[in-house]
């Protein structure tokens, strides 16, 4: 099983960025824990991440027909991206949404998750474990469906 892990603006800042909220560990070590915690799944990674919505809509549409699933961390665009909702449903690949913090504990305005609203598993405020949580959601999901 092939899983496309994707994440948005200033994920590339982990480490730097608000540690209190994100922790300290940097955008290449998540890569490194997350694709060995896979790999003890059985689950190959590939990871891309981008600052620019359109970016991310042309990831999710070339995962077509490569990849059998979808971990994603929209970051802000989880509030505001119509269009990444819009590449989820199209491409119609099972996806889970991560959230590295508990947005549920947070601001109003990050209440609302529109790419949530194609996601099958939904982690959110477990860190960067959450990321390894989600692939095994999401491929107990694609087993069973
Ligand atoms: C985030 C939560 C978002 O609200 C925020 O904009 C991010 C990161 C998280 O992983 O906790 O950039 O997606």
């Amino acid at each position: 099983m092939k899983f496309l892990v994707l994440n948005g603006p200033n994920i590339n800042l982990l480490g730097v960025r608000e540690p209190d909220i994100y922790g300290r560990m940097d955008y290449n070590a998540l890569i490194e824990k997350v694709t060995k915690g896979c790999e003890d799944l059985g689950i190959e990674t590939e990871f891309y991440q981008s600052n620019h919505e359109g970016a991310l809509v042309d990831a999710i549409q070339q995962a077509l027909g490569k990849f059998d699933g979808i971990v994603i961390n929209p970051a802000a665009y989880t509030h505001t991206s119509i269009a990444i909702l819009d590449a989820l449903k199209a491409v119609g690949i099972p996806a889970a949404e991560v959230h590295i913090s508990d947005v549920t504990q947070r601001e109003n305005f990050r209440q609302i998750s529109y790419a949530g609203m194609a996601c099958c598993c939904h982690v959110i405020g477990k860190g960067i474990d959450g990321y390894i949580i989600a692939a095994k959601q999401l491929r107990e999901y694609i087993e069973s469906h």
